[in-house]
């Protein structure tokens, strides 16, 4: 088989590592990739990743299975165009992939089909909005329905603060068309964990759980980020809870998709909130995460090559439980000092020789300046360790963080540690 994956990041170096391992693999390539994707496939420079352009060289160079990373193109259509090509695809159809391009839709979607989630309410007009957040009389998430690259959900613990906050976004359009339409929801207190559900249209079959790190400083303080650091299970979704997450959630989930003529197929990437009443959805997303697939991906013992194809020819058969390893894994982020607002690009990374046993250095924010590789993100790599305990995989990549080297690394101190005092209290 020969793949291409479209994207850059951390998630897409991932995505190519396990495609790697597979023996049905002849050939990788990415668009256009990071200096750590150019170690494992061919990178493909097309700019501004035209779709024309993408479906000609897919044609030419005889791609068997392209994987679309992120969610923008899936939004725009591209699976779609693939498709109407008659070349295999894995990722959602747009009209499947407006689970995450509107909040506003997804949250109608669960409230019709009965899937727990916040109270709230869509607005399009700011007047009704403010009075409905009056109305509220307690603090209250306002999110952009549209996409806004991960800033688009704001917390408000008061109407005043609502009101600002709306005005923002639908007045001075701070997310442009994404704020045309908010969301106004509840506050769910819980712990967050992400789970990963990849569809064939007719079944699906659950990835491993895991757990991310928003927030840029430790004890989940500061501004949110893509993700600072994942680990892989969430030790808080033991089997019962999972079983629970299925019935309620995973499964209506797809089921209502194609109620209403939207059938999913890809990767359905589920934010959970584990509220004392039970598991409810933050929000779905129509892609696999960063960095919560550099570690679903490793602990998943299985062949990834054959699993998407399989998804996209609409192949898999019903029952199927995907084989997964006893370990955990745990991604330390490497991140560009002064992320998420601005940072420098272009320092030398230095020592990503240093590999240790039962470690890998995936990629994210990285690319080739002659003989080095520098800086070229916010988040720059993540260090993947395999531990028989999740505080074994945490001690390794820690270790690993200090042997890697580029000015104005950053990187929190306490990914892993929530999971690891569950791991105590049980
Ligand atoms: P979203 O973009 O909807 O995933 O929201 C981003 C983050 O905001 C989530 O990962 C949560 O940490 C937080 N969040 C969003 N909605 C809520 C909510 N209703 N209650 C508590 N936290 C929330
Ligand atoms: N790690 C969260 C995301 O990929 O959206």
């Amino acid at each position: 088989m020969k793949i291409l994956v479209v994207g850059s990041g951390g998630r897409e170096h991932s995505i190519l590592s396990k495609l790697n391992e597979s023996e049905a693999v002849e050939k990788l390539f990415c668009l256009p990739g990071n200096a750590g994707t150019g170690e494992i496939a061919e990178n493909v420079d097309l700019s501004n990743l035209e779709i024309d352009k993408l479906i000609e060289f897919v044609k030419i160079k005889n791609i068997d299975l392209t994987v679309i990373g992120p969610e923008q193109p899936l939004i725009d259509g591209y699976a779609d165009r693939f498709k109407k090509e008659g070349l295999n695809v894995f990722g959602p159809e747009s009209k499947a992939a407006l689970i995450e391009g509107s909040k506003a839709f997804s949250k109608d979607l669960m409230q019709k089909y009965n899937i727990p989630t916040a109270k709230y309410q869509n607005f399009v007009d700011f007047d009704k909005a403010v009075s409905f957040a009056k109305e509220m009389n307690s603090d209250m998430w306002i999110k952009a329905s549209g996409l806004a690259a991960g800033k688009g959900a704001v917390y408000a613990s008061d109407p005043d603060k609502a009101y600002e906050i709306l005005k923002s976004m639908m007045v001075d359009k701070e997310f442009g068309e994404a704020g045309n339409e908010v969301v106004i929801e509840e506050n769910m207190t819980g712990e967050e964990a992400s789970i990963f559900a990849v569809s064939d249209g007719n079944y699906y079959k659950v990835l491993p759980s895991a757990q991310d790190h928003k927030a840029i400083f430790d004890g989940d303080r500061g501004p949110n980020t893509g993700g600072m650091g994942s680990y892989s299970p969430a030790p808080i979704i033991n089997d019962e809870l999972l079983k629970e997450i299925e019935e309620k959630i995973i499964s209506p989930s797809f089921e209502a998709m194609k109620s209403e003529n939207r059938t999913y197929k890809g990767v359905l990437f589920i934010g959970l909130m584990i509220t004392p009443e039970g598991p409810k959805v933050i929000e779905y997303n129509c892609r696999f995460g960063d960095p919560e697939t550099q570690v679903i991906l490793p602990k998943f013992d299985g062949d990834l090559a054959d699993l998407l194809m399989k998804a996209a020819k609409s192949e898999f058969t019903k029952n199927e439980i995907l084989p997964m390893k006893s370990d955990h894994y745990l991604c330390l982020v490497l991140a560009s000092g002064g992320y998420p607002g601005s940072y420098a690009k272009g320092h030398v990374i230095e020592g990503l020789n240093n590999i240790e046993e039962n470690s890998s250095v995936i990629h994210a924010g990285t690319k080739k300046d002659g003989e080095n590789v520098v800086t070229s993100g916010g988040r720059v790599l993540g260090i993947v360790s395999q531990g028989s305990t999740l505080k074994e995989s945490k001690d390794r990549s820690y270790k690993m963080a200090e042997q890697i080297d580029f000015r104005d690394k950053y990187y929190r101190y306490d990914i892993g540690d929530k999971g690891i005092k569950r791991y105590g209290i049980e």
